[in-house]
């Protein structure tokens, strides 16, 4: 079985947890020793707003800053393929070409970003679609889609699943910029849309819950298409 997993850039912060990460690499290995192939795409996190932000008071445009995010998107994917190193072989891509071939190769395959303009959930929904993948799991640092953003309304709550026309009209009303891409970018829904790709948000928090949520346990939020 192929899944693609996106790890939320909060899994690295601003000062990357060594035993977060590779206590995340192991638990992800059990699933790749089972004879499955895994797709991972590394966000950017604290560390990519930062930089981003800084360029963009030193006067760059947004599509510098946008490649600036890449470059940090990669050095976390980078962390990811080092910790796996003792577990299983990873080999990291920065395109899609030949990325079929490469996780059925390798078992893992680690991605940063690929191009300005977009997000790395574009990145996962791609990498999804090419590789035929059976499911593609978005780890955040929340447990799935709210009807409003928890951490401003504690009273907002859990969606169970969500319409993809939902998400597509989230991601229109998002600011497209650098840093600031929000739930999904709108290329990222399209893609899912054209492929129907079995899609489910849930907590970075616990390497657990991926795993379960890749093995199709109902939890977080589902995206639905009908
Ligand atoms: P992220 O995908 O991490 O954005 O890429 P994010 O919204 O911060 O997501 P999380 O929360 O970390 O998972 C960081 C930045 O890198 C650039 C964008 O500027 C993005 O905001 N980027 C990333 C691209 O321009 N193209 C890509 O393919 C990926």
């Amino acid at each position: 079985m192929k899944a693609v997993v996106k790890l939320g850039g909060a899994l690295f912060g601003r000062d990357p947890d060594p035993s977060t990460i590779k206590h995340m690499a192991s638990a992800l290995t059990r699933f790749v020793d089972e004879n499955n192939q895994l797709v991972l795409v590394a966000g950017g996190g604290e560390n990519a707003r930062t930089y981003i932000n800084a360029a963009r008071k030193l006067g760059a445009e947004e599509s510098t800053c946008d490649l600036l995010g890449i470059q940090i998107t990669r050095a976390n994917a980078e962390l990811l393929r080092v910790a796996f190193e003792g577990e299983t072989a990873a080999v990291s891509a920065r395109s899609l070409t030949r990325l079929p071939e490469l996780v059925r190769a390798n078992g893992v395959v680690v991605m940063g970003g690929l191009q300005p303009g977009q997000s790395t959930n574009a990145v996962a929904t791609l990498a999804a679609e090419i590789t035929r993948a059976k499911i593609l799991v978005n780890a955040t640092d929340v447990d799935g889609v709210y009807t409003e953003d928890p951490k401003k309304n504690p009273r907002a709550k859990l969606l169970r699943t969500i319409h993809v026309g939902k998400l597509l009209e989230l991601a229109m009303a998002g600011r497209v910029f650098a840093g600031r891409y929000e739930l999904l970018d709108p290329l990222a829904v399209k893609i899912l849309e054209r492929s129907r790709i079995p899609t489910r948000f849930v907590s970075l928090s616990n390497p657990e819950n991926i795993l379960d949520a890749i093995k199709g346990k109902d939890m977080g939020t589902l995206v639905v298409y009908d």
